[in-house]
């Protein structure tokens, strides 16, 4: 049978939520990651280190028994930026060693973004201390206003905010999150040694006509929202090019069916099941096999100044069926690619 080894990875960008249905995810995450950079957008969101402890000790203590016992999954935390945090705060954040990023999101942009940045400019000071304090800023990279086109909204992002922070602020290391754009990869690419970007799997696998596909599929509505052929070429040529700025980062982002399946359904993929796998498949029809270990285990821990992993998974080539569903506390998620079958499967 072939198999496939690699180092364990990590998953640079992971949405936990928090309560009585983040068991069932966690463990879908630890049994393939090390560690999780995990996003701060809870109902009450993650804005400050103590908070950020506390969400890392439920994160703990929800744990399959084996993995917690063993330390085999660590979970990165990362606070949510908002227009009342002190430079205090960032400083606090930095000396914890437990908090390793701030992320940005856009009010109004995506899932709990109402306590997010109305305006760039009034976080430049706090920008300017993460710089000073070498604490990475995580950036949900679109735009809100509601006369851009929303294919267009990543594209005019650089433009209008990521280009211009750049030039003011170049100390500052930015990881643009979830590129969906030959835009965002072309600009990462040229940009300094800063800058880095995660890639999630929808966005390698699925183009913008999977959202409409017989009919409308609210399973494969997420933001940024899928985009045309092209773009996602261009994602996978840079996720499987070996080059060190693209790493793995889910955006596995839990919610229940009724929320997704719904007149104003929610945003968001749950692609943790089986997301190595997933990743697998994108690099073996590319024939970049070899290129994946950088991608999924070393890249994003060195951009975060975070050791290798020492131990390993191992996949081998056979068959599986995706499940139609699975438990998600007292409801049920859909996963991404429901029902089909992946060609891939972890030992
Ligand atoms: O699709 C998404 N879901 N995009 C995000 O930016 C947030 C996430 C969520 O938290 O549901
Ligand atoms: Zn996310």
């Amino acid at each position: 049978m072939e198999t496939l080894t690699l180092t364990k990875p990590d998953d640079m960008h992971l949405h936990l939520r928090e309560g009585d249905v983040m068991r069932d995810v966690l463990a879908d995450s630890a049994r393939q990651f090390a560690r999780a950079i995990i996003m701060p957008n809870l109902n009450s969101p993650v804005v400050s280190t103590g908070q950020a402890l506390a969400y890392r000790q439920s994160i703990i203590e929800n744990l399959p028994e084996d993995i917690r016992a063993s330390g085999a999954f660590e979970p990165l935390m990362t606070l949510y930026l908002t227009e009342k945090m002190t430079r205090d705060e960032i400083i606090k954040a930095k000396e914890s060693a437990f908090v390793h990023a701030v992320k940005y999101y856009p009010a109004g942009a995506t899932t709990n973004s109402d306590s997010g940045v109305t305006a760039i400019e009034n976080v430049y000071p706090l920008l300017e201390a993460m710089a000073e304090q070498n604490l990475p800023l995580l950036v949900h990279g679109e735009v809100t206003d509601a006369d851009v086109d929303i294919f267009d909204r990543e594209a005019i992002f650089i433009e209008k905010i990521l280009s211009p922070l750049m030039d003011n602020i170049p100390d500052l290391r930015i990881v643009f999150e979830h590129v969906t754009t030959k835009d965002a990869v072309d600009f990462v690419k040229q940009g300094s040694e800063k800058l880095a970007a995660t890639i999630t799997p929808q966005h390698l696998l699925l183009n913008r006509n999977a959202l409409f596909a017989g009919g409308l599929r609210p399973h494969h509505y997420c933001l940024p929202v899928l985009k045309a052929e092209e773009h996602r070429r261009a994602v996978v040529d840079a996720a499987t090019s070996g080059n060190p700025k693209f790493f793995l980062g889910t955006d596995s982002a839990p919610h229940a069916r009724a929320a997704k399946e719904s007149a104003c359904g929610c945003a968001g993929i749950y692609s943790a099941h089986n997301a190595i796998e997933l990743y697998v498949e994108v690099f073996e029809e590319k024939d970049c096999l070899d290129k994946l270990e950088g991608f999924a285990s070393r890249y994003g821990a060195k951009f975060y100044g975070l050791p290798g992993n020492e131990g390993s998974i191992t996949l081998e080539k056979n068959q599986w069926q995706i499940p139609d569903s699975l438990p998600f506390g007292e409801s049920e998620i859909i996963p991404f690619r429901a029902g089909e079958t992946c060609q891939w499967k972890m030992r």
